[in-house]
């Protein structure tokens, strides 16, 4: 049996970084997004060991890739001698930001769990999610999330009332962020290293009760200290959102991807347009409805 599976991946409306942890972690809260954008996963039980494929010729398919990491865990921790070929189809940008290789991790971990028969109960997955990686364990479920600890502990919510009919806008610039980097710079930014706990609460009542507008005010991103003084371009794409229509203009996690939220389908393909011609066609850039689908 082949089995098929969307991978997704998600931005953070807020990241908020909390200090650093005695573990080398970084504590924070955040609330995460799914976003509607998929990379494939297929999985065929057979030969033996994992025989891990991918479309991206640059991504390593060993015990590097977490696809394989993930698959290896799996079959340790259920004690399996089976064999299991898993090819990745990659279509989500790479070092962007959106979670596309935790988004990866948690859809293999599901994905394996079908093709053995369900042996893994939902704690069970959840625990190997978090043992590897921080993002992984918001993979594992399709709602937006208030997440905590390192950003494994999630708390699922209902889609917000705020975000309904909108659309998001997103662009990668053409370079990644890496993750460990952007956290090692913080320490050169006290403020954005010890951010005042409760903000993504408030932006999740925010995004419940209020208009889009009014809840713009608390997106943030503890991230953007250390990425846009490297990176001044991120801070003009944002610029160019909020001047052509975006109600919020972020960037994702440790980036690189930035993203404009607009109140509308309309909104969101003219800012497209206006950017295509001010910033040129180079750029990987995405449209997708944020409410729920
Ligand atoms: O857990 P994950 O593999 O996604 O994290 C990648 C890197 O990002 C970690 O090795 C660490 O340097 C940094 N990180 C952190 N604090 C977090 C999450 C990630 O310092 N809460």
């Amino acid at each position: 049996m082949t089995l098929t599976k969307k991978s997704p991946c998600k931005v953070n409306l807020i990241l908020n970084i909390l200090g650093k942890r005695v573990d080398g972690f970084h504590e924070l809260e955040t609330v995460m997004h799914p976003v509607n954008l998929f990379d494939e996963l297929t999985f065929e039980r057979g030969g033996t060991g994992i025989q891990l494929t991918c479309s991206e010729p640059g991504l390593p398919v060993d015990g590097k890739n977490l696809v394989y990491r993930a698959a290896e865990a799996f079959l340790k921790f259920h004690k399996l001698e089976a064999g299991v070929r898993i090819h990745l189809e990659k279509k989500i940008p790479m070092a962007a930001g959106l979670g596309g290789g935790s988004g990866n991790a948690a859809t293999t971990l599901l994905g394996m769990n079908e093709v053995f028969g369900s042996p893994l109960t939902t704690p069970a997955l959840g625990s190997l999610a978090a043992a590897l990686g921080s993002d992984i364990n918001f993979f594992l479920q399709e709602k937006p999330a208030l997440a905590k600890g390192r950003g494994e502990h999630i708390e699922s919510l209902e889609f917000f009332p705020a975000l309904r009919g909108t659309y998001i806008f997103l662009v990668h610039p053409g370079f990644g962020i890496s993750t460990p980097w952007a956290y090692q710079q913080l320490a050169n930014f006290p403020a954005a290293l010890n951010g005042t706990p409760g903000r993504a609460q408030t932006l999740v009542d925010l995004l419940q009760r209020e208009p889009l507008e009014v809840a713009a005010r608390e997106f943030y991103n503890s991230l953007e200290a250390p990425a846009l003084q490297k990176y001044p371009l991120l801070t003009l794409f944002q610029e160019f959102f909020r001047e052509n229509g975006a109600a919020v203009a972020l960037m994702s996690g440790s980036g690189s991807t930035t993203f404009g939220i607009t109140p509308n389908r309309a909104t969101a393909i003219q800012l497209r347009e206006k950017f295509l011609v001010k910033f040129g066609e180079s750029f990987w850039t995405a449209i997708v409805p944020l409410g729920e689908s």
